[in-house]
C-alpha cells in the first residue's frame, strides 16, 4: 500500500475493498501486515503455500501472514535476536485465527526430534483448550476471546525446545453472567453437550438451560459452532499437554460445581438476612466440591468479622443479605473458574518446559488478546479490555511513527516530520499515578471502602470527575463516565467497577475451599490466610496495569513485527464491505501516518555490526572476518553490492535503506553466496565420492588380467569415463546403435586385418551399449545426393550372445580379440582396452547374465573375415618381446597367416591400482600428479585428462604416440600454481576510514558527482573497492527497480537481466580439466573470470557454460 498514488484514508479503504472482493485479505504497509477477515475459508492455507513462502524474499509471492511468519523465523536464526509479533484490531477482527496460522506455520517449517515434536504438539493443542476455558460468544464474535495471551516459543538452532505461555485478565465476571445474545464460556456448553451420558449424570450435567448461569438470555447455540466435535477435540488437548484421566475428572467436577453454584437461589428470612431457599441445591455443589453442606452454606450466607477491642480480637458471624449471598456465591463460582484458568495454563506451560539448559535460545513471542470493543453496557472488562488495547496502540506508535522519526533525527539523517495521533495521553489518562488517572482514583475509593461496597461506585464517579475532567480525553456522563479512546469513545457504566476492582476472594471462601477433600481443589487454593494482616491485596486494575507495562517491556526487548487486523463488519459474512465501518478503523489504526512515514522514510536501518554480520559473506574482504570498522564494512559491501550512494545513508550508529528493492538485492546477492559455497562442499564430496567409485572400478578391472597381463604405465590408475568419443555431441551416431540406449564404452579403435601383401589397418568408432558391440566405420557415399559424401554405418554388431570369448595377450599391448560364435572374429587394439574388458564383462553378466570367458596368450588362434583374401581361415598372431611400449606389428611371409605383434615390457602382472589420498577442497590442496607440469611436457604413455573431448584426430594419435594432450603452441608459463584456492577467500588489502569519506560525499551532490566521475575516495588503498565481481548484484538491481513489484497480490517475481559484467580471459594455452571441479579451456578461448585467486588457481565460466578452475597464468585478460 505504500505504492498508493494518493495517500488518503479513503484511497486505503478502496484499495483494501478491492482486494477483499477479490478474495485477497493481505496486503503490506512496508513491512506491517495487514490482514482483513474474509469469515470464510481462504484456499491459500495448503502446504504448497507453506513451501512458497519458505525462504522466500518478502517481495516474491503475494502479501501472507506466512510470509511475515518466515520472516520473523528467519530473522531469529540469522540475526540471533528474539522476535515478536503484536496482532491487534477490534474483536472479530481475526486476531486469534492469524496467530494460529503463525503458530501452525511455524510448526511446520522448523525442524526436530522428539522434544521438538512435543513442545510443537503441546503449542499447537494449547489453542483449542484455552480457548474452550477462555473464549465465549459475544455480539462482536462468536469466538471472542476473553482473556488475553502472549505465546514464546523457545527455539535452540531453529528448533522448537520449548515454550512458555504468559495470560491476561480472564474475564471471569462472564462466568455468571453475560449480556443478551452472548453466551458463557464455551467449556460450559462442551461439557453439558458433548460428554457421554453417564458421566455427564455423574456430574449432574444436563442442558444448559437447566443452570441459571447459563440460562440468563437463553443464548445457546452459536453459528457455525459444534459442542459435541469441540469437546471431543478439548479433551485431546487436555491429554496432549498431559492431563491424565482424573485430572480431567478434577476439571469436569469443577466446572458442573461452579453451574451447580447457580442454582443455589436465596431468599431473604426476616431481617434482611438471606438463607438457601431450598436446601437440595446444596448437596450438589457441596459433594463435587469434596465440602460439608452445612459448612458451603454458613459461607455463602454469612462471613467473619474481626472486631478489636483493645488487644483482643472478637470474631463474629455477620449474616448476609440475599445481594451479598448472591455476590458470595457469584465470587466463589467466578474465584474457581479463573484459578482452574491459570492451572491449565501452568500445566501446559509445564508440558512445554525446556527439558535442557542452553545458553543460545532465543524466542519468538506472538501476542493475541481480547480486542478493542464497545458493548452496550460496557463495564470493569471492557474498561482493562480496552486500556490494554490503548497500550498495544502505543507501543505501535512508539515503534513505528515516534521512534522512527526520532531515530532518524537523531542518528542525524534528514527528515521533515510527519504529524500523527499520539494516544499517550489516553493512556496517562487511565494508568497516571500523578495527577491521579481513572485507575489510581479506582483504587484509592476501594480502599477508602473498608469492606462496605454500598455507594462506592457512586463515589467513584463524583470522585472520577474531580480528578479527570481536564483531560480532554474524559467525559462525564449519566452511568458514569466515558473514554475518548484512539478507536472511539466508550461510555463506562461504572457499577460493579469497585467490587471488581477489589477482586478479593473472600478469606472465609479459601478456607471453604482449602477444607475440601479433594486434593485437587485443595491445591488451587495454596494461599496464607492472616486475617490480621493489614497489606492490602492487589487490585485487578493495578494487576492489569503491572501486567500490560511488563508485556511492554518484554515485546520492545524484540524485533517487533505487527499484524493489523480489519473487521470488515458486523454481520460475520464473507463478502460484506461496511465502508464507513473500515474507514473507521483505518483511521484510528493510523495506517495513513504509517504509509507516509514509510513512504518518506527508509524501508530498513540496522546497527552496523549486524548489517556486517548478516551480509559478510558477500565480499571475500568481509568474509569471514573485517578487520577495519564496522561502519567501513557496510560500505565495503554497499560497494561491492553496487548499491548506489544515495540509496542508502550512514547514521552514527546504523545503516538506513531507503527502498526495500536495495535489500532484497543485498538479501539475494546473500542466498546466492550460500548457494555457491554450498555447491563447492557439495562438489568436494562427490569428487570424494566420485575417486571411490572409479578406484573401486580401478580394483574391479585390475582383478580380472591380475597375475596375467601386464599393465601399462599410464593405465594403472586411470579413471574410467566411459565415453571417449562425445556421443553426447554426435547424435546421428548415437542413433545407429540405439538413441535410448545407455553408452557404456566407446572408443576409437584400430581394426587388424591381414592382407595380402602385409597388414591392414581401419578406424572404427567402437561403442558397446546394452544391445551389443558395435564397430562403425565411415564410407563415401557412392550414389544419390550426398555422392562423394563420407557418412557413418555400422561396419559390424556382435551381438552378446554371439560373444564366445576375449583372448588378450600377456603382455602390455592393446589388442584385443573377440571371439565370434560361427563367424569371423574381430581383432582390435583398444587404448582402453582394460576399461572396455570389465564393462563388458559387467553389462553382459546384467544382460544376458553370463560371464565373458577372458583367455590370456602369447599365441591367439583368430578366424578371420570372410570377405577378404585369405577369408575364413584360421590364422595366427604371436605376442612377443619388442624395443618400444607402442607395438611394432608385421605379417611375416606371404600367406603364411601370421601376425607378429612386438612390445616392451610393461609394468608387472601383479600391479594394481593406488587410492590417492582424498581431501576435501576445504583445505589447500597440492595439485594432482598429473599437474600441469607435466602436461606442458607430457610423460610418454600419458593418457588424455579430459576423455571426452579428446577429437577424433587426436583419438589417433593416443594409439599412435599414447601422449593425448599436445604440448602448448607457446612456451610454458614459467610460473605454475601449485596449490588450490581455499575456501576461505582473503585479501590481505583492507580499506582504511571509509566513514568519514562517505559523509562527506553525502554532503553535497556535487562532490558526488565528482567522486563518481574520478576515483571516489582520493586517499585511501581503493583496491577493494573495486570489485571484480559484483555484476550479479547490479543486474539484481535493476532488474528490480525496472520492475518494481506491484502492490496488490500474485505480483511475479521480477526477472534478472543477464547482463554480463563479469572480466573476460583469453587462453593462451590448453588446458584439460585433471578433476571434477576444473574445467577445460582451448588455446584462443574468451571466457568470464570469476574469481582471480592467489594460489595461481583462478576460476571461470568457459564458452561451454561450465564454471571451474583452471590455471591463472595459462590466460591473459582481455
Ligand atoms: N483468516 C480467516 N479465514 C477465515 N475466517 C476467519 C479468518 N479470520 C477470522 N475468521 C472468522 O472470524 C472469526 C473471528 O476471528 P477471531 O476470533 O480470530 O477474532 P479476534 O480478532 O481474535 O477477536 P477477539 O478480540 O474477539 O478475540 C473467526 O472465528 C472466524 O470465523
Ligand atoms: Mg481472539
Amino acid at each position: 500500500m505504500t505504492l498508493l498514488s494518493e495517500i488518503k484514508d479513503s484511497a486505503i479503504v478502496e484499495n483494501l475493498k478491492k482486494r477483499f472482493l477479490n478474495d485477497w485479505i493481505f496486503t503490506y504497509i512496508g513491512p506491517v501486515l495487514i490482514s482483513v477477515n474474509p469469515f470464510k475459508p481462504m484456499k491459500y492455507f495448503t502446504h504448497k503455500e507453506i513451501d512458497l513462502y519458505q525462504g522466500a524474499a518478502q517481495y516474491e509471492n503475494p502479501p501472507h501472514v506466512y510470509a511475515l511468519a518466515d520472516t520473523m523465523y528467519r530473522n531469529m536464526t540469522i540475526d540471533n535476536e528474539n522476535q515478536c509479533v503484536i496482532i491487534s484490531g477490534e474483536s472479530g477482527a481475526g486476531k486469534t485465527f492469524v496467530a494460529k496460522y503463525i503458530m501452525s506455520y511455524l510448526s511446520q517449517v522448523s525442524g526436530g526430534g522428539q522434544t521438538a515434536q512435543q513442545v510443537k504438539d503441546v503449542i499447537l493443542q494449547s489453542n483449542p483448550l484455552l480457548e474452550a476455558f477462555g473464549n465465549a460468544k459475544t455480539v462482536r464474535n462468536n469466538n471472542s476471546s476473553r482473556f488475553g495471551k502472549y505465546v514464546e516459543i523457545l527455539f535452540d538452532s531453529g528448533q522448537p525446545v520449548g515454550g512458555k505461555i504468559s495470560n491476561f485478565l480472564l474475564e471471569k465476571s462472564r462466568v455468571v453472567t453475560q449480556n443478551p445474545n452472548e453466551r458463557g464460556f464455551h467449556i460450559f456448553y462442551q461439557f453439558c453437550r458433548g460428554m457421554p451420558s453417564e458421566m455427564r449424570e455423574d456430574f449432574g450435567l444436563t442442558d444448559p438451560d437447566y443452570f441459571n448461569y447459563l440460562n440468563l438470555h437463553q443464548c445457546y447455540e452459536v453459528d457455525g459452532t459444534d459442542d459435541v466435535a469441540d469437546y471431543a477435540e478439548t479433551i485431546t488437548a487436555m491429554t496432549t499437554i498431559g492431563l491424565i484421566e482424573e485430572e480431567q475428572g478434577n476439571i469436569v467436577q469443577i466446572v458442573a460445581a461452579i453451574l451447580h453454584l447457580g442454582n443455589i437461589i436465596f431468599t431473604e428470612e426476616g431481617n434482611d438476612k438471606a438463607i438457601v431457599e431450598n436446601q437440595e441445591w446444596l448437596a450438589f455443589p457441596a459433594f463435587l466440591l469434596q465440602v460439608e453442606k452445612a459448612q458451603l452454606e454458613k459461607k455463602l450466607i454469612s462471613r467473619v468479622m474481626e472486631t478489636r477491642w483493645g488487644s483482643k480480637t472478637e470474631r463474629l458471624d455477620v449474616t448476609s443479605n440475599v445481594q451479598q449471598a448472591e455476590t458470595t456465591r457469584d465470587a466463589l463460582a467466578k474465584g474457581l473458574y479463573a484459578r482452574l484458568f491459570d492451572y491449565l495454563v501452568k500445566k501446559t506451560n509445564e508440558a512445554m518446559k525446556m527439558k535442557t539448559k542452553s545458553n543460545g535460545v532465543l524466542n519468538l513471542g506472538i501476542l493475541d488478546i481480547y480486542g478493542f470493543e464497545i458493548f452496550q453496557k460496557n463495564g470493569f472488562e471492557q474498561f482493562c479490555i480496552n486500556f490494554v488495547n490503548e497500550k498495544l496502540q502505543q507501543i505501535f506508535i512508539e515503534l513505528t511513527l515516534k521512534a522512527e522519526q526520532e531515530e532518524y533525527v537523531q542518528e542525524g539523517i534528514q527528515w521533515t516530520p510527519i504529524e500523527y495521533f499520539n494516544n499517550a495521553i489516553v493512556c496517562q489518562l487511565i494508568e497516571e499515578k500523578r495527577p491521579p488517572g481513572v485507575m489510581a482514583v479506582l483504587d484509592d475509593v476501594c480502599s477508602s471502602q473498608h469492606g462496605v461496597n454500598e455507594g462506592a461506585d457512586t463515589n467513584l464517579k463524583s470522585k472520577l470527575m474531580e480528578n479527570c475532567r481536564k483531560n480532554q480525553h474524559f467525559q462525564d456522563n449519566a452511568q458514569g463516565f466515558a473514554i475518548h479512546h484512539y478507536a472511539g469513545v466508550v461510555s463506562y457504566n461504572v457499577e460493579g467497577f469497585c467490587e471488581r476492582n477489589k477482586d478479593v476472594f473472600n478469606v472465609d471462601l479459601i478456607e471453604l475451599m482449602q477444607s475440601s477433600r479433594c486434593l485437587f481443589i485443595k491445591n488451587l487454593f495454596p494461599d496464607v490466610v492472616d486475617r490480621s494482616s493489614k497489606k492490602r491485596p492487589i487490585t485487578a486494575g493495578a494487576k492489569i496495569k503491572s501486567q500490560a507495562n511488563d508485556l511492554v517491556k518484554s515485546l520492545m526487548l524484540c524485533t517487533p513485527h505487527y499484524i493489523r487486523c480489519i473487521k470488515p463488519n458486523e454481520t460475520k459474512k464473507p463478502l460484506d464491505w461496511e465502508g464507513v465501518r473500515v474507514a473507521h478503523q483505518v483511521e484510528y489504526l493510523g495506517l495513513k501516518e504509517n504509509i507516509r512515514v514509510r513512504r518518506a522514510g527508509f524501508a530498513y536501518r540496522r546497527p552496523f555490526e549486524k548489517f556486517l554480520h548478516r551480509y559478510a559473506i558477500l565480499t571475500k574482504d568481509t568474509w569471514n572476518k573485517w578487520s577495519g570498522s564496522p561502519q567501513n564494512g557496510v560500505l565495503h559491501i554497499m560497494k561491492s553490492a553496487k548499491i548506489r550512494q544515495d540509496e542508502f545513508q550512514m547514521g552514527q550508529t546504523k545503516v538506513f535503506v531507503k527502498a526495500p528493492e536495495s535489500l532484497f538485492l543485498l538479501e539475494e546477492s546473500r542466498e546466492k553466496q550460500f548457494d555457491h559455497f554450498a555447491r563447492i562442499i557439495q562438489k568436494a564430496f562427490q569428487r570424494y565420492f566420485n575417486r571411490q567409485k572409479f578406484f573401486r572400478e580401478k580394483e574391479q578391472a585390475a582383478e580380472f588380467s591380475y597375475k596375467k597381463k601386464q599393465r601399462r604405465a599410464h593405465s594403472l590408475n586411470r579413471n574410467f569415463f566411459a565415453d571417449y568419443i562425445g556421443l553426447e555431441d554426435k547424435p546421428s551416431l548415437k542413433s545407429l546403435v540405439g538413441k535410448r540406449e545407455k553408452v557404456e564404452f566407446a572408443q576409437t579403435v584400430n581394426r587388424y586385418d591381414k592382407k595380402l601383401k602385409g597388414i591392414k589397418t581401419a578406424k572404427r568408432d567402437l561403442i558397446l551399449n546394452g544391445r551389443g558391440i558395435f564397430l562403425v566405420g565411415r564410407e563415401l557415399e557412392k550414389k544419390g545426393p550426398n555422392k562423394g559424401q563420407e557418412v557413418e554405418t555400422v561396419s559390424r554388431m556382435i551381438a552378446f550372445d554371439q560373444l564366445s570369448h576375449v583372448s588378450l595377450s600377456t603382455r602390455q599391448d592393446d589388442f584385443v580379440i573377440l571371439h565370434v560364435v560361427n563367424s569371423y572374429d574381430s581383432v582390435l587394439q583398444i587404448p582402453f582396452k582394460t576399461e572396455f574388458i570389465s564393462v563388458l564383462r559387467r553389462v553382459v553378466q546384467n544382460r544376458v547374465q553370463r560371464d565373458v570367458r577372458v583367455v590370456f596368450a602369447d599365441r591367439v588362434e583368430f578366424t578371420s573375415d570372410k570377405s577378404r583374401i585369405g577369408s575364413g581361415k584360421k590364422r595366427l598372431i604371436f605376442f612377443e618381446n619388442g624395443s618400444s611400449n607402442q607395438e611394432q606389428v608385421s605379417a611375416p611371409g606371404l600367406l603364411k597367416g601370421e601376425l607378429r605383434v612386438a612390445v616392451k615390457d610393461g609394468l608387472p602382472n601383479t600391479s594394481k591400482p593406488i587410492q590417492a589420498v582424498i581431501r576435501l577442497r576445504a583445505q589447500v590442496r597440492v595439485a594432482p600428479k598429473m599437474g600441469l607440469q607435466s602436461l606442458v611436457t607430457p610423460p610418454t604413455g600419458q593418457q588424455p585428462t579430459n576423455p571426452r573431448r579428446v577429437t577424433p584426430s587426436q583419438q589417433s594419435q593416443v594409439i599412435r604416440d599414447a601422449p593425448v594432450v599436445p604440448p602448448p603452441s607457446h612456451p610454458a608459463p614459467a610460473f605454475q600454481p601449485r596449490f588450490r584456492p581455499s575456501v576461505k577467500l582473503q585479501s590481505t588489502e583492507r580499506p582504511t576510514d571509509l566513514l568519514a569519506q562517505l559523509k562527506r560525499s553525502q554532503s553535497s551532490a556535487s562532490q558526488i558527482k565528482r567522486q563518481e566521475s574520478s576515483k571516489p575516495f582520493p586517499d585511501q588503498n581503493m583496491n577493494y573497492l573495486q570489485t571484480p565481481e559484483g555484476g550479479q548484484a547490479l543486474r539484481l538491481r535493476d532488474s528490480i527497480k525496472g520492475q518494481r513489484p506491484l502492490p496488490a497480490g500474485g505480483r511475479p517475481k521480477p526477472k534478472l537481466k543477464q547482463i554480463n559484467a563479469r572480466p573476460k580471459v583469453r587462453a593462451l594455452y590448453e588446458y584439460k580439466a585433471q578433476d571434477v571441479d576444473e574445467i577445460d579451456i582451448s588455446i584462443g578461448e574468451e571466457f568470464d573470470l570469476v574469481e582471480e585467486d592467489e594460489s595461481g588457481w583462478w576460476r571461470g565460466i568457459n564458452n561451454m557454460g561450465q564454471e571451474g578452475f583452471f590455471p591463472g597464468t595459462y590466460v591473459t585478460r582481455v
